[in-house]
């Protein structure tokens, strides 16, 4: 046999006849039993919203200490947790839809309302509300894990930089004096040993030094560990300019932000990332990079001149660049937006709370 479902159900309404109908009609429900408690007014919900936990609210729009849409905005923001069902008026149904945009589960004009319709808006209110949270639950999850692994292959990245350079670039070094070495005793024996090969050993070992220097700073410039943020994008963007023949503008106004290393290495990143991005997409001759303080948000901004992308094209499944730099944002509490279209260039802008990027890790 079927058990009834037991709902703690909040009725907030301050009429008391459209009250008593809801009761009603709420009795009249046969597929839920309420625990019906009724308050009168915004503050009284919320006080008994924060006492005791609640299945459904069913939230009139018109209180004595609230009114319209406001009502839903106050009582959501103290009691994000709850599913509510927004009653409205006859012929209000906009400041309905209005409520679902900011997050009510549907809207019920009160003196139309049937045992039946309620029943139905009542369980999809619930449901919805608990897929809701599922949802942002296993979002957090995903967001957490992204971080985990950006954090591994950044501190793996950087084992490997300093094995290139202390490591590989010590033993290179090593081989550059020997060869010295060789070619001092061969000076009086060119017969058995050429001069000139050993200059060509020389050379490749050079070459090879630059090129183990370069893949390691590729990999996590050691300026950006030893000197910060600033000087490893000052140096990132004279390289960047001279490789690609891209004029890069800077306009960089943060040397009193104290970055720490998670803020330092994720912005050093996004810049990399969406630097990259103009080379890759662009087709621009040049672009700025403006880091600076707006408010309480530090500002990182990357636009370039090139031949932008319409605003609303989706990325191919196989694009992680702008995924990686919104993780990146919001794992720092930070917003990422873009603004482009066709022909007018590329603008992408990351938003930071200065209290995530200076907090002591
Ligand atoms: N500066 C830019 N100018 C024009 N289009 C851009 C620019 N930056 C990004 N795009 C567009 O946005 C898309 C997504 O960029 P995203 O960095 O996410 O991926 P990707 O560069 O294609 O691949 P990857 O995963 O290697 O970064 C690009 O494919 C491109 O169409
Ligand atoms: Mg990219």
């Amino acid at each position: 046999m079927d058990t009834v479902q037991q709902l703690r159900t909040l009725l907030v309404e301050d009429n008391p006849t459209d009250a008593l109908v809801i009761g009603e009609v709420l009795a009249d429900v046969l597929d839920f039993q309420h625990r019906l408690v009724h308050a009168q007014s915004l503050s009284e919900a919320l006080a008994q919203a924060r006492s005791m936990p609640f299945d459904v609210v069913l939230l009139d729009l018109g209180l004595p200490d609230a009114q319209g849409l406001h009502t839903f905005k106050a009582f959501h923001l103290q009691a994000p947790e709850l599913p509510v069902l927004v009653l409205t008026g006859l012929d209000d149904s906009s400041v309905g839809l209005q409520a679902i945009h900011h997050g009510a589960q549907d809207y019920l004009q009160k003196r139309d309302i049937r045992p039946s319709e309620l029943s139905r808006a009542i369980r999809y209110a619930i449901e919805r509300h608990r897929e809701a949270v599922a949802l942002k639950e296993s979002r957090a999850e995903l967001q957490r894990l992204s971080a985990n692994i950006q954090h591994v292959r950044e501190e793996e990245k950087a084992r490997v930089a300093r094995e290139l350079h202390d490591d590989l670039g010590q033993q290179l070094a090593a081989l550059k004096i020997e060869v010295g070495k060789i070619e001092n005793r061969a000076e009086g024996a060119r017969t058995a040993i050429s001069g000139a090969d050993l200059g060509n050993i020389n050379d490749l070992i050079d070459r090879l030094v630059v090129s183990v220097r370069r893949i390691a700073a590729d990999l996590r410039p050691a300026i950006l560990d030893e000197l910060g943020l600033l000087p490893a994008i000052e140096w990132f963007t004279d390289q960047f300019s001279a490789r690609h023949r891209v004029r890069v503008i800077r306009r960089i106004s943060a040397d009193d932000i104290e970055f720490n290393r998670r803020s330092a290495t994720a912005i050093f990143r996004i810049v990399q990332e969406s630097m990259m991005n103009v080379v890759r997409h662009a087709g621009a001759t040049e672009m700025t990079l403006e880091i600076e303080c707006k408010g309480a948000n530090c500002v990182v901004t990357i636009t370039d001149n090139g031949h932008g992308c319409p605003s609303d094209e989706r990325p191919s499944p196989n694009s992680f660049g702008l995924l990686g730099m919104r993780e990146r944002a919001a794992g720092l509490n930070g917003e990422l937006s873009i603004r482009t279209s066709p022909g007018q260039g590329f603008a992408l802008s990351v938003s930071l709370p200065l209290a995530a990027i200076v907090d002591p890790e």
